[in-house]
């Protein structure tokens, strides 16, 4: 008989200690710790049958099996998963919750490319609810079994008996173990119900998606538990008021991460973008003052989206700043840069700054552009609306190169812009040509020279 024996673990981080704490000394967080009981003996480490012994092998001589793949019927989504989902893989879907997780992976229970049976394992909805949805989103497959658990040993069950080619978990958080006394969503729960699906599945060659919420700080179950164990891990952004979504390629063992899919959340469920550019500028307004054009990179995909900045007098004493989609002390730091070396008196005026969309950019090329958008709405005088802004602003009011430049122009070119304004240094060894007029500068001051704000 294997030993049992209790652990105290940090339902924030996971951190083991083996006695109670009142703070956890690795995440800092209070009264977070929970007693498990662990088998000092277990017969398996995560989902892999423990062996006596082993012998190492000569890599070369391995005899690798191709890959097959399935496509989603979502080109969006193929593509960040590396050109479909591949079969027998444990894919892990994070969000915040009401972000569009049921239902982007209810639509791939109707666009599946493939025979056999789907078995949808929900412990959040009932077949009644998830029907409702369905029929909303025209899912009608026949070989869509539906199945309302949150017991493991029953799921294991219905797997077994049912044999499916595709199995999903909605949500991880609502499936528990009797074996494990914390609560379904806990640190050990998230885990062992994780190593038992990834067993079961991974023996038979079903694949497998795990739907999770993630928690305010951005983890799934609070702590990133379950990315080390799973084969990919996507993520489901946006604002929960706007209607675009991107879907995000956190780890991928079978490909590159650095793909982004763009999705917009219709009446009908989710629809795939694929010009998102397009669709990013599409409701600018002809050219108002504080708007600019910026083209930033979302994975290895240009992308370009309006900034808008708003200066107003301050009328407390105290001015404020507000930024919306970037970084508040990026704003911050730009604002004061825009001071001292151009010389606008922004100490008495408030400051907002918004991406257009819900969109959030986190890329230093987007400088620039909240430069002159500040500055242009400081002016009350308008920039071009076929001028696009690249560059990243250094603290002396420098403009710095950026990378993938020739991508973005090719982007800005494609969306009919007639300029656009980059970092000298890129210009210089710039080597394809384009149908734009592209104006190198040096610094701040240059830029909005070009610009025509001074
Ligand atoms: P849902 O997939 O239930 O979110 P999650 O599983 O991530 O918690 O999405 C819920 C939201 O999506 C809900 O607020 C309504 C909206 N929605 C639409 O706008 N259109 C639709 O066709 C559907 C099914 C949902
Ligand atoms: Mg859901």
């Amino acid at each position: 008989m294997a030993k049992i024996k209790s652990v105290f673990v940090c339902n924030e981080c996971g951190y083991e200690s083996a006695k109670w704490l009142g703070k956890c000394p690795a995440c800092g967080a209070w009264n977070s710790f929970f007693e498990e009981k662990v088998s000092k003996d277990p017969k398996t480490v995560n989902g892999i049958e423990k062996k006596k012994s082993a012998t190492p092998t000569q890599l070369n001589k391995v005899i690798g099996t191709e890959t097959t793949r399935m496509s989603t019927g979502f080109s969006e989504l193929d593509m960040v998963l590396g050109g479909g989902i591949v079969i027998g893989s444990l894919v892990l879907l994070g969000g915040e919750p009401g972000i569009g997780k049921s239902t982007l992976i209810l639509q791939i229970c109707e666009k599946l490319k493939t025979e056999g049976t789907i078995l949808y394992i929900s412990g959040e909805e009932s077949a009644e609810q998830i029907k409702l949805r369905a029929d909303r989103l025209k899912v009608n497959r026949e070989s869509l079994l539906f199945l309302g658990e949150t017991d493991i040993d029953i799921i294991e069950e219905a797997i077994n008996t049912t044999n499916p080619k595709l199995v999903i978990l909605d949500s991880i958080q609502t499936i528990y173990s009797d074996e494990i006394s914390s609560a379904p969503g806990s640190v050990s729960q998230v885990r062992e119900i994780t190593a038992r699906i990834m067993k079961i599945c991974k023996s038979q060659a079903i694949t497998t998606i795990i739907i999770g919420h993630v928690t305010k700080d951005g983890n799934i179950a609070g702590p990133r538990v379950l990315e080390h164990m799973v084969d990919v891990v996507l993520y489901l952004e946006g604002e929960r008021y706007f209607s675009y979504r991107i879907l995000r390629g956190v780890k991928n063992r079978f490909g590159s991460t650095n793909e982004i899919g763009m999705f917009e959340m219709e009446g009908l469920g989710l629809r795939e973008i694929q010009n998102p550019s397009s669709v990013m500028i599409s409701e600018r307004e002809d050219n108002p003052p504080g708007s600019v054009v910026v083209a930033s990179i979302e994975g290895t995909r240009p992308l370009l989206v309006e900034l808008q900045a708003l200066t107003s007098q301050t009328i407390f004493g105290f001015p404020r700043r507000t930024a919306n989609g970037i970084d508040y002390n990026r704003l911050t730091l730009l604002v004061a840069v825009l001071e001292k070396r151009v010389g606008l008196n922004l100490g008495n005026q408030d400051v907002y700054l918004n991406v257009v969309n819900g969109i959030k950019i986190n890329e230093p090329a987007i400088d620039l552009g909240i430069i002159l958008a500040t500055a242009s709405s400081y002016k009350n005088s308008s920039i071009s609306n076929k001028l696009v802004a690249i560059g990243e602003v250094g603290l002396t009011g420098e403009v710095r190169n950026v990378n993938l430049i020739e991508k973005r122009l090719k982007e800005v070119e494609k969306l009919g812009f007639k300029t656009c304004i980059i970092p000298e240094s890129n210009k210089k060894y710039l080597k394809d040509k384009f149908n734009l007029e592209v104006i190198g500068v040096r610094n701040i001051r240059e830029a909005m020279k070009s610009a025509g704000l001074i």
